[in-house]
């Protein structure tokens, strides 16, 4: 359901008061993409976090369409898959047939009209099958470096800036993907902002001794199984029990669950990125994230979040 705002004069008050505070304390918050169902709730959980200070804040991020861009000069940018996919380590055949399990699976992985329980199964499906087309090309490992150089990939507009201060003031980052991790973090290493604060999940790639894909490890993370991947990873949250502050920056509603295995959280704060179907989708996730970034290609609101939260109290 899309909460209504409040609408007695006293309650409108204080949010009108909560607006004007909230942009005197982040500038990027009144940019024109932004929308925050409950500006009251935002303020104070960023005044929360800003009160722990950057040592106890840790930052939990997708990777394909929130840390990347989805349209660059009114063209698409790729995802992981993507990056492999439009690569001349495919066969034209092979990615005729990626392009069939896109055009079949993304409607449903973004549709609002269905649940999450319906959409986990044609998720696994999607994800195998490619995974499998993949497998069938016999992909080098020592070629991903001058696919991930040739591609189009994108970083947000920013990512410098947000890279670079989480390293700076210590700030773990955790990059939880449903992509792939070998190609996501060739991205980051080009890009010259691989720090060391930076930790990924993701589907790895699995080579044989010749250097061949031969298999993905471990469990699959898909769009909407993120939960059970952060369950599974229990080690490092434990070891970052301390940091109980925590952003979260996502564009899909599986993304949600990305911080399910964090110990003793006391804050969180959600943004999304809502890059596609917008109208259509507005009202979901106005009622899941805190702050909603409509069609904005940039870091800006979170570069300018951190450096609100990570200034001397
Ligand atoms: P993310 O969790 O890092 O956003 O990665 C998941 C994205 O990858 C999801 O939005 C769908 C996309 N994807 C492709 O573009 N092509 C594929 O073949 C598969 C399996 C996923
Ligand atoms: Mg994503």
């Amino acid at each position: 359901m899309h909460k209504k705002r409040p609408s007695s004069d006293g309650d409108s008050g204080s949010v009108k008061r909560a607006c004007k505070e909230i942009a005197v304390d982040v500038p990027e918050l009144a940019k024109s993409t932004v929308r925050i169902q409950d500006r009251k709730r935002v303020q104070e959980i960023l005044q929360s976090i800003h009160n722990g200070g950057p040592s106890k804040l840790q930052v939990i991020a997708d990777f394909d369409m929130t840390l990347t861009k989805f349209a660059h000069n009114g063209k698409r940018c790729p995802t992981c898959h993507n990056i492999m996919e439009n690569s001349t380590v495919i066969s034209e055949e092979c990615k005729k047939q990626l392009q069939g399990l896109l055009d079949k699976y993304y409607p449903i992985e973004i549709d609002p009209k269905r649940t999450i329980e319906e959409k986990t199964p044609e998720m696994v499906k999607w994800w195998n099958e490619a995974h499998d087309l993949l497998i069938s090309q016999k992909i080098q490992k020592d070629k991903l470096v001058l696919t991930v150089r040739e591609s189009d990939a994108r970083l947000r507009d920013g990512y410098r800036v947000f890279f670079d201060e989480l390293k700076k003031q210590s700030i773990p980052l955790l990059i939880f993907s449903a992509g792939i991790g070998d190609v996501l973090e060739e991205v980051i290493r080009q890009a010259g902002v691989f720090h060391p604060n930076v930790k990924v999940f993701s589907n790895y790639m699995d080579f044989d001794e010749s250097g061949i894909l031969q298999a993905f490890k471990g469990q699959l993370i898909h769009t909407y199984n993120k939960r059970e991947g952060a369950l599974l990873n229990s080690d490092h949250f434990q070891e970052l029990k301390n940091k109980r502050n925590i952003i979260l920056l996502g564009d899909s509603m599986g993304d949600l669950t990305m911080a399910d295995g964090v110990h003793s959280m006391e804050n969180i704060l959600k943004i999304g990125y809502l890059n596609d179907k917008v109208e259509e989708r507005e009202a979901q996730y106005m009622d899941a994230y805190d702050i909603v970034l409509e069609k904005d290609e940039t870091m800006d609101v979170v570069n300018g979040i951190l450096k609100y939260i990570t200034a001397k109290n």
